[in-house]
């Protein structure tokens, strides 16, 4: 069995990757660090079929010990302080997670592994204030917040590793991407939660920052499958995954409380606490190189993917399942 490490397991993405990399046959260990209370939600499903071991990327000794002991052959690094508005709170925690983490994991992998391939979550919000309408590969960077600058930063220490030390690094510039796994700060969670609370009669408003962003949303379960798919080719190197459609919030809003037969104007206020120091207004991502090189494309549209989030918020509020309040955005 090919074994592959996963640092955010406990994320979004990692989440997915690891039930990905199961059905492939893969023995998947996941990096986990220590906290008070356990954060498995979104692995608890298939958490006795993976391997956690515990880590941080603060911690280059724990990254080591990992690769040491374990050796795997794959390494996808999704570990990151992800949430773009706390970056403007804590900068420079930030640079240590986002930016300084990914050279911590990329030379403890020189040290130790150096046969090991290696995959780096770097991100659309890289191009900011975009300089090219689609974005693509060559489209210069231009981030807008300190999450942004990190990963530019992430994104260019694995190009370097590449071309130094002739590692078998790849980064994935996905655009956003959803799914009912989604912590409820990202806007388009925010929404469909609310969407199904108001529907329920447990709340009577939604509180939203800048309705005019334009984001290219896609579904989180295809986006971990172009990351494999990278690291299955012969030859390094660096791809935009994205839909090639852009939506604003305010669609988003519509799309969703539309679906429950709500006029989302009725509900929406906008609250100047939500706005950014600098926004990033549009994104729409240009995929050709991976269709070409990868054959990968999205097979969910932006109507079912909200469609797939208010469900599962409908669901999950019927079924009087906890979930938590979020005070952050
Ligand atoms: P997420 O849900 O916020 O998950 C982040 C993961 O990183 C969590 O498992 C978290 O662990 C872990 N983590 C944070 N700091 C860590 C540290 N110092 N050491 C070890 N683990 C740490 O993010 P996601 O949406 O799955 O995104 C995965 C990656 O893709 C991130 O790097 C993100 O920046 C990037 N990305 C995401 C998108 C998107 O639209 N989702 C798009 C482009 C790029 P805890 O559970 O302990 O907090
Ligand atoms: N979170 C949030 N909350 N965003 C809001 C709100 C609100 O109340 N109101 C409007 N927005 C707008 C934000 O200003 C932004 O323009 C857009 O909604 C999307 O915000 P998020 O869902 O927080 O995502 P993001 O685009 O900032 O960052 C996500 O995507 C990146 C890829 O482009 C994160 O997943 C990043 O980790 C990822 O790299």
């Amino acid at each position: 069995m090919p074994k592959a490490l996963i640092t955010g397991i406990t994320g979004q993405d990692g989440s997915y990757l690891a039930e990905f990399l199961l059905a492939q046959g893969y023995d998947v260990l996941g990096m986990v660090r220590r906290s008070s209370t356990v954060n498995f939600d979104r692995i608890r499903h298939y958490q006795d079929q993976v391997t956690l071991v515990q880590g941080d990327l603060l911690d280059q000794v724990s990254l080591i010990n990992i690769l040491e002991e374990h050796r795997p052959v794959e390494v996808y690094n999704l570990a990151a302080q992800s949430f773009v508005p706390t970056s403007w709170q804590q900068p420079v925690l930030t640079g240590e997670f986002t930016a300084l983490g990914v050279t911590r994991l990329l030379d403890a992998i020189r040290l130790v592994s150096p046969t090991t391939r290696f995959y780096q979550a770097s991100s659309s919000e890289m191009f900011g204030k975009v300089q090219e309408v689609p974005q693509r590969e060559s489209t210069p960077f231009y981030p807008r917040s300190p999450y942004g600058v990190a990963k530019v930063y992430g994104h260019w220490i694995t190009v370097n590793y590449r071309e130094s030390y002739d590692l078998f690094a790849c980064s994935g510039i996905l655009f956003n991407h959803e799914s009912s796994r989604r912590g409820l700060e990202f806007v388009t969670h925010k929404i469909t939660n609310a969407v199904a609370r108001i529907k329920l009669g447990l709340e009577h408003e939604l509180r939203l920052g800048n309705l005019d962003a334009r984001r290219d949303w896609g579904y989180a379960p295809d986006y971990v499958r172009a990351m494999w798919l990278m690291l299955q080719q012969d030859q390094p190197d660096d791809y935009v995954i994205a839909t090639g459609e852009t939506h604003s919030v305010q669609e988003f809003c519509q799309e969703a409380f539309g679906y429950v037969d709500l006029d989302w104007q009725e509900f929406v206020v906008q609250d100047p606490r939500f706005m950014r120091p600098a926004e990033v207004d549009l994104l729409v991502g240009d995929a050709s190189k991976a269709a070409k090189h990868l054959g990968w494309e999205p097979s969910v549209t932006f109507r079912d993917l909200v469609r797939i989030m208010v469900d599962a918020d409908l669901e999950a509020l019927q079924r009087n399942q906890h979930v938590p309040r979020i005070f952050l955005g």
